[in-house]
């Protein structure tokens, strides 16, 4: 596997490469869920990249960027493991060269609310340094987590609406053998956080546990999924909604057939995001 940090490079390297080209974009502080990712894009395509590129323009002004856990030579051995092509690990110049930060990719709607509506600008960020990877890379395929389910809706119809003629792929959640999904933010997370982060999952299951049961009243089943969350004394939620899986807009007082559950919870300070259909249990 070769490890590049230039377009220059890049595109080289891309031009003696077989296609179908896969693009795996990551931030990096690579897990199981990146490598089910990889191994998805090795058993689809000829030729797979994965990015590694921690992008500030996501991250709001009082958010976890320096945080955020880097770790390129573990990366590195994960991605060889998995029998990944290319490595591109850029500089933040390489990917914004001066004069660049004029230049924003933003899709609306989907963008309003969830995630969107507390990260005032983290999908313009998403979308801005996805578009100038897939220019970069120029991939037939691209691979992102359900984790980020709202990212994932909003990648889809940037490329749609961009007519980026590339595929993307979404890959089911990979959860810890307790059932955390799996996130670079869970090393960030304390022993004592780590425990109580399980409520996320336990709030999805408990909903979807409800809904199976037959329960259609959108008030008492949050109340029933928030009363789980709030068995953590470290967790404090700052969102919880069930919505419809393709629009992203809120449910009305009585759930339809197909409800997507999503939330957002700092334990012990770190942002935790999951979500679940509550029609096709986890
Ligand atoms: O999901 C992520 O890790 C990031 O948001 C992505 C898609 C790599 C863009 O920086």
């Amino acid at each position: 596997m070769e490890i590049l940090h230039t377009v220059a490079e890049l595109r080289q390297r891309l031009g003696q490469c077989e296609k179908p080209l896969a693009l795996v974009p990551t931030m990096g502080a690579l897990h199981d869920g990146h490598l089910s990712l990889m191994r998805e894009a090795r058993r689809r395509c000829s030729t797979v990249v994965v990015s590694v590129f921690v992008n500030p323009t996501q991250f709001g002004p009082h958010e976890d960027l320096e945080r955020y856990p880097r770790d390129l030579e573990g990366d590195a051995r994960l991605c060889a493991g998995v029998g990944v092509d290319l490595l591109f690990a850029p500089m933040v110049e390489e990917v914004y060269p001066p004069g660049v930060g004029e230049t924003w990719v933003q899709v609306e709607g989907l963008t309003e609310g969830l995630c969107g509506r507390y990260r005032p600008g983290h999908f313009r960020g998403v979308c801005t340094v996805v578009s100038r990877l897939f220019l970069m890379a120029q991939p037939q395929l691209a691979f992102f987590g359900e984790k980020d389910y709202q990212q994932l809706a909003v990648l889809r119809k940037m490329t749609r609406d961009l007519c980026f003629p590339i595929e993307i792929i979404g890959v089911p959640t990979v959860r810890e053998a307790d059932g955390l999904a799996l996130s670079s933010r869970n090393l960030m997370l304390s022993p004592a956080a780590r425990e109580q982060a399980l409520v996320l999952v336990q709030s999805l299951r408990e909903g979807q546990r409800l809904f199976r049961e037959g329960a259609r009243g959108h008030a008492a089943l949050l109340e029933a999924m928030r009363a789980v969350l709030e068995r953590a004394p470290l967790a404090q939620v700052q969102y919880l909604e069930l919505v419809d899986p393709d629009s992203l807009l809120p449910c009305g007082s009585t759930l339809p057939e197909r409800v997507q559950a999503l939330l957002a919870v700092f334990v012990g300070g770190v942002r935790l995001i999951d979500n679940a259909a509550l029609h096709a249990p986890t």
